[in-house]
């Protein structure tokens, strides 16, 4: 592409410039943006560390054992961004939550689209395995009217700590399900009682968190996605309260709204569920946003960050921050 553009004057200070100006040669300003300040930060993270050769090669290497992990299914690049605590950074800043909504967190490797639809009291696990959990709640708006006809679509991992993706011989799902909540916005839902679990741990991921003295465990949760129509997509998961890993999540999707108390159920909920008394009770209400509500509260945080920023920035047709035009 024949370019106006000359490099000139190439050291350590001028670099950054130099690449961010001939990264710019092009008309998507959302790209130029984000090219420039990339460029502009893995710069100033090798001047702030005085990055040697050997160390820059060897995250070259690093990289390049990641890439080779990755396959249809396994993305050992995501699990990098979770365990940096970047996963759950994307989320919160791209579905931000007012105080009356449910929160959300990071979604993990572990949903299908292949799990079944699931009728009022079912249950999602086929094994006879773990400590029986009947889970009941409510789906309203943040004013709290009650929303029908809503899709919950749930997933955990079973008793030995596995997702039904990682037996070999999976031949349904098992572990999850898709619930349509009531006309008064209620659900009922069997499932069993989380266990802690390890993340993948056998590839680069697994070799660094070692390497920097941290475990691979998740604490005991329960992952949903509520959809429907006119409404934001909720994807949150509920963390088990005294789960031994509660407070070092290796994936950081932890947030203290999240986090559920358990109760025995007791003997006339058993009787009515079919259930035995020493079983588990969650009952759990979610409250989720319109897409309308979502669109504003996205864009007046950006318009709060932008403000912050002190630099000359404006929002683009999607709201989001861009250099703002010469004139
Ligand atoms: C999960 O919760 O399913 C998960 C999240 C991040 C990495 C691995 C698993
Ligand atoms: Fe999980």
């Amino acid at each position: 592409m024949p370019s106006a553009l000359k490099l000139v004057d190439m050291s350590d200070e001028t670099i950054t410039e130099n690449t961010i100006a001939i990264n710019s040669q092009h008309k998507d300003e959302r790209l130029k943006f984000l090219m420039a300040k990339l460029v502009q930060h893995l710069h100033d993270f090798a001047r702030e560390t005085r990055l040697t050769t050997d160390e820059w090669y060897a995250g070259i290497e690093f990289l390049t054992a990641t890439g080779k992990m990755c396959s249809d299914i396994r993305q050992e690049f995501v699990l990098l961004s979770d365990v940096l605590g970047l996963s759950v950074l994307v989320d919160g800043l791209s579905h931000p939550k007012p105080k009356e909504a449910t929160v959300g967190t990071l979604l993990g490797p572990f949903h299908t689209h292949d799990a079944e639809d699931k009728q009022e009291g079912d249950s999602i696990c086929s094994k006879d395995l773990g400590e029986p959990l009947l889970i009941e709640g409510i789906l309203t708006d943040t004013k709290g009217n009650p929303i029908p006809d809503a899709k919950i679509d749930l997933w955990h991992c079973d008793a030995n700590g596995l997702y039904d993706t990682q037996y070999e011989d999976r031949e349904h799902p098992d572990m999850r399900g898709i619930f349509t909540t009531k006309e008064d916005g209620s659900f009922v839902i069997k499932a069993s009682k989380p266990v802690p679990y390890a993340i993948p741990h056998d590839g680069p991921v697994g070799k660094m968190l070692q390497k920097i003295n941290r475990h691979p465990y998740r604490p005991a949760h329960i992952h949903f996605i509520i959809e429907k129509p006119g409404y934001d997509k909720l994807i949150t998961a509920l963390y088990l309260r005294g789960d031994k890993y509660e407070f070092s999540d290796a994936v950081f999707g932890v947030k203290s709204d999240l986090v559920f108390d358990l109760e025995p159920l007791g003997a006339e909920r058993a009787a009515q569920h079919g259930m035995k008394a020493e079983d588990w009770y969650l009952n759990w209400d979610f409250r989720i946003i319109t897409e309308q509500e979502a669109t504003d509260l996205v864009t007046s945080k950006n318009v709060e960050a932008l403000k912050k920023s002190g630099e000359n920035l404006v929002l683009n047709q999607d709201g989001l921050p861009v250099y703002a035009p010469l004139d």
